[in-house]
């Protein structure tokens, strides 16, 4: 991956995070809106209006102003107290990508750090605890009978876990029964070296499948997207995810999640309902983290899925994608491998219209401009086509409705012996008031049955950095890399595509 040539991977990808992971204390007059946001026009108009008064700004106040929401949980503290000296963390956000091998763009285009490189950090990093959640874990190329040179990042990845016990360093893995048919040793082989792993029957308890892809270390880095702990995720898949580092607020937040999936690992357990109260999150779409920094501050918060394992104080995934469509005013870019509107594995097969709806009353009521990647394989299913045209004929320009799909397909080129790969396996949105990153296909089944996680980032940055320092204009970045490069085809001229299994609908 580091060695495809022409690309630059450390051009604009990090987000240097100087200040603290915590709640600011004030916001600074300084911050460019966010794009739009007519909230952040309020709020600073509210300050305004507040300091001739002479009243005393807190960080309540403050927040009190930017949620004209009722809370989800009334009790949440206002301030997010982190048990660690806080002003020792020196917080980044990074975007991660996987970028499949023979795939090349313009020079000038924008990337994330490579997920192999962001992966690799963090195992040399971790000295006490590593926690992994992953749907199946295939990292060499003999886990599905597979010969290809492409596997070594993934064998390496895999050593390099397998080290860290002998290191003392503490390995919990999590993954999902039912899962995909491999022939992987690797769980066996982590095992033997001092491992510690759980197969979660999420089968057996909603019917779904655990398809959630989250690390966290040292209970300080976490990262979370799209990439299985698979070696086609570091060369043959196209993925995207984020890193954040030195924030232990939100790591002790996704451990929580990390913590349910262990809880319900154990043999023969049911989902506590409700959960206890270690599980309660103090930060939610209510009460986002806070982080200011220099150039960019930040609203964080992590959203999960299924309904069944979401405490009240945690914010469902679909309702993080929901309420992400509803609050756009300018335009909603969202990239997802599969898309259809309906349930896909239960029984029966129901219509499920929710984010169909919410798209098309964005683009109906407010004019946002809306564009959807969606992925095009050789495995994909023909029965998507229908949900993508009906959306593409939604577009109508002249009466200000404007709603584009286009898909992407990647090259099979001479890899055309890996199984499952060759796909563009991202799922994110950004639209001008946030950036969300999930592991989620946007299908019934993942909101209601299967468990994921999502990132949800709504941040404020001057011009002059928006596009290099705040994750929302690098995502943009990227999505507008995509929708423009020579890989994606509208639907009208797809005709007859023998890489994309759409084209034959
Ligand atoms: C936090 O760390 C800084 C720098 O090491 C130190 O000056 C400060 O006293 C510490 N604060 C607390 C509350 O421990
Ligand atoms: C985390 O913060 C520490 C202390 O500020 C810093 O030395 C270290 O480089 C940071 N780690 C990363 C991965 O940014
Ligand atoms: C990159 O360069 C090409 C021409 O080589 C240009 O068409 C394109 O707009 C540039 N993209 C960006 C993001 O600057
Ligand atoms: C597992 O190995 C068997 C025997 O070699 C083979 O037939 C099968 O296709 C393999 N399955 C996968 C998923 O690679
Ligand atoms: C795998 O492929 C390489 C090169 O193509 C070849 O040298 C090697 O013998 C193959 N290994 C197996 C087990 O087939
Ligand atoms: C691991 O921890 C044990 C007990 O705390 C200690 O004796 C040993 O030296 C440690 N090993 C390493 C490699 O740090
Ligand atoms: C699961 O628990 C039930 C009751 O608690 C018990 O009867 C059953 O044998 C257990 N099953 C297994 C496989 O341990
Ligand atoms: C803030 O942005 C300016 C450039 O706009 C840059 O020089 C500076 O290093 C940035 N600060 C940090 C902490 O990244
Ligand atoms: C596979 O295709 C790429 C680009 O199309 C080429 O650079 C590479 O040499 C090919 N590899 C083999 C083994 O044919
Ligand atoms: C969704 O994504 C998974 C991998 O993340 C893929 O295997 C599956 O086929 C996708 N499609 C649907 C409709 O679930």
């Amino acid at each position: 991956m580091t060695n495809v040539p022409g690309l630059d991977f450390n051009r604009a990808s990090e987000t240097l995070v100087p200040d603290m992971c915590s709640p600011y204390k004030n916001l600074h007059d300084s911050y460019v809106p966010n794009r739009g946001s007519n909230r952040m026009v309020t709020v600073v108009l509210s300050v305004v209006y507040l300091m001739v008064l002479g009243a005393l700004l807190t960080v309540s106040v403050l927040e009190k102003l930017a949620k004209d929401k009722p809370a989800r949980n009334q009790n949440l503290p206002e301030i997010i107290i982190d048990q660690h000296n806080l002003s020792e963390e020196e917080t980044r956000i990074v975007l991660v990508e996987s970028i499949p091998l023979d795939v090349k763009y313009d020079d000038n285009a924008t990337f994330g750090i490579p997920v192999e490189k962001a992966w690799k950090d963090l195992l040399s990093m971790a000295n006490s605890q590593v926690d992994v959640a992953s749907f199946y874990w295939t990292l060499t190329g003999d886990d599905i009978n597979v010969n290809s040179s492409s596997d070594l990042p993934g064998r390496e990845i895999l050593e390099q876990i397998g080290a860290l016990p002998s290191r003392n360093v503490s390995v919990r893995v999590v993954t999902s029964v039912p899962s995909v048919p491999t022939n992987s040793t690797d769980l066996e082989v982590l095992r033997q070296k001092g491992v510690q792993v759980r197969k979660v029957h999420f089968g057996h308890l909603t019917g779904g499948v655990l398809h959630t892809k989250l690390w966290i270390v040292d209970r300080r880095h976490i990262f979370l997207g799209s990439a299985n702990m698979d070696w086609r995720a570091l060369t043959q898949v196209k993925e995207l995810g984020v890193v954040i580092y030195n924030c232990s607020s939100l790591a002790n937040d996704l451990r929580k999640i990390f913590e349910s999936y262990w809880a319900v690992g154990q043999h023969n357990s049911s989902i506590p309902d409700p959960w206890p109260s270690k599980f309660d999150t103090a930060i939610n779409k209510e009460h986002p983290l806070l982080l200011k920094t220099d150039n960019v501050s930040s609203e964080i918060y992590i959203s999960a899925s299924p309904p069944s394992f979401c405490p009240a104080s945690r914010t469902p995934d679909l309702d993080a994608i929901l309420s992400g469509i509803s609050e756009a005013r300018r335009y909603i870019d969202v990239a997802v491998m599969d898309y259809f509107p309906t349930t896909r594995f239960m029984q029966p097969r129901s219509y499920w219209p929710d984010i169909d709806d919410a798209l098309k009353k964005a683009v109906f009521e407010r004019n946002v401009l809306v564009r959807l990647l969606v992925s095009c394989g050789r495995d994909s299913d023909p029965s998507m086509m229908p949900f993508l045209q009906s959306l593409d004929s939604f577009n109508f320009p002249a009466q200000h409705i404007n709603i584009q799909v286009k898909l992407f397909i990647i090259p099979v080129g001479n890899q055309s012996e890996i199984p499952h790969s060759r796909v563009n396996h991202n799922k994110y949105m950004v639209t001008d008031k946030i950036a969300y990153i999930g592991t989620s296909n946007w299908s019934a089944d993942y909101f209601q049955n299967t468990a994921g996680v999502g990132l949800v980032v709504s941040q404020q940055a001057p011009d002059r950095t928006w596009g290099t320092q705040a994750l929302q204009g690098q995502l943009r970045a990227v999505f507008d890399r995509d929708w423009n490069s020579q890989f994606t085809k509208s639907l009208a001229d797809l005709g007859d595509h023998s890489e994309c299994a759409l084209s034959r609908s």
